[in-house]
């Protein structure tokens, strides 16, 4: 079970004051570690650019505690954005709109539009209702990294540049939210995560799915993202076993997150058996990835999820994860290899 922990009175001032003196505070949400900092400051929003290594023209996406303030961020609320955050907020839905007249350019990267998100995380919601302004922040990770889903994970990811990190637990669900576009009438889908196509089909009818055609660069729609350090590759099931082996063969280590255990022993495997239930697997992947980058392995072999919509989030974050991989095995005793 998820332990989910309310932070004490101390620990929330402590936080909403280093946000006003324009520092960054990490903090938990049911998706993922954010790395937040004040929206409204321009000064703390590059900040969070800095610490993360990001490119500017990335926008951030305002975490507000409710819908009320929605109208500060916003210049209009389509009434297909009304009807999902009605339905879906508090929780991992961010919606991307048509962005209001004080927003800094910073926190849009420029852009016309602005992405918002009300999480349901306890301690965020602690967060955001004591600071009572929008607090940007992108997953507490370095660039192009695997999000953090536990405070330890944030404090190796960005070690002092972060002033406090709140300790929620283990995140919940463990992957980003579900990213949708709602613009000139239509909705569409950017990014797949625990609010699924259906759900919002079943609620608003039709929904474009991916990139808009000539929309702007933003590192989520990158393929090259999420990514451990150790090159990963999808393998499908029955070539799992024979793939490790050859690698043996080279002398090669591996590192496997498999959906069963392996069916004979391999002596240059390290396997971790994930679960077969999509909520739960995505829950424990970014832990279990980064477990896994640690072990000295040449290569990670992932077991390819089923092709169900259940597991469309989870697909999409391993396919981002591995196109980030094209690079070449290491030489024979150049790393990774048996001892
Ligand atoms: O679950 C989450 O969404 C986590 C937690 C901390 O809330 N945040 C998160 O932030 O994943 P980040 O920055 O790692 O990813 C936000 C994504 C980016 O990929 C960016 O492409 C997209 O949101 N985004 C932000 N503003 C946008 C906009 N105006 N239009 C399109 N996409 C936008
Ligand atoms: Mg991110």
């Amino acid at each position: 079970m998820v332990r989910v922990v309310r932070a004490t009175q101390t620990e929330i001032e402590a936080a909403v004051e280093f946000l006003r003196a324009g520092e960054l505070v990490a903090f938990p949400t049911e998706t993922v570690y954010g790395l937040g900092g004040n929206a409204s400051n321009p000064a703390a929003v590059r900040k969070i650019f800095e610490v993360k290594g990001r490119p500017a023209n990335h926008p951030v996406i305002v975490h507000i505690d409710s819908i009320r303030y929605l109208h500060r961020w916003v210049s209009e609320v389509p009434p297909l954005a009304q009807q999902l955050a009605e339905r879906f907020w508090p929780g991992p839905l961010t919606l991307v709109m048509p962005r209001g007249p004080n927003v800094n350019d910073v926190v849009t990267g420029g852009q016309d539009t602005i992405a918002i998100r009300v999480p349901a995380h306890p301690m965020a919601q602690q967060l955001l209702t004591a600071f009572g302004g929008g607090i940007a922040a992108p997953s507490a990770n370095r660039f192009g990294r695997l999000s953090p889903t536990r405070a330890e994970h944030v404090r190796e990811e960005l070690g002092d540049a972060v002033k406090l990190v709140l300790d929620g637990g283990e995140c919940q669900i463990g992957l980003e939210s579900t990213i949708v576009a709602c613009l000139e009438g239509r909705a569409r889908l950017l990014r797949p995560g625990a609010v699924t196509l259906a759900q919002i089909r079943g609620l608003i009818g039709a929904v474009d799915v991916g990139a808009a055609p000539g929309a702007p660069r933003v590192p989520g729609s990158t393929p090259a993202h999420y990514a451990p350090v150790t090159a990963l590759e999808v393998v499908p099931l029955d070539r799992l076993e024979e793939l490790v082996a050859s690698h043996a063969q080279a002398g090669r280590k591996v590192a496997v997150l498999a959906m069963r255990t392996p069916q004979r022993a391999h002596r240059n495997a390290t396997w971790i058996n994930a679960s077969r239930r999509p909520e739960a697997y995505a829950h424990n992947l970014y832990a279990y990835l980064r477990t896994l980058d640690k072990v000295g392995a040449s290569r990670i072999l992932v077991q390819e999820v089923p092709a169900e919509e259940r597991w469309d989030a989870v697909r999409d974050r391993l396919s981002r994860a591995s196109a980030s991989s094209q690079t070449p095995l290491p030489e024979d005793g150049a790393g990774g290899v048996l001892p």
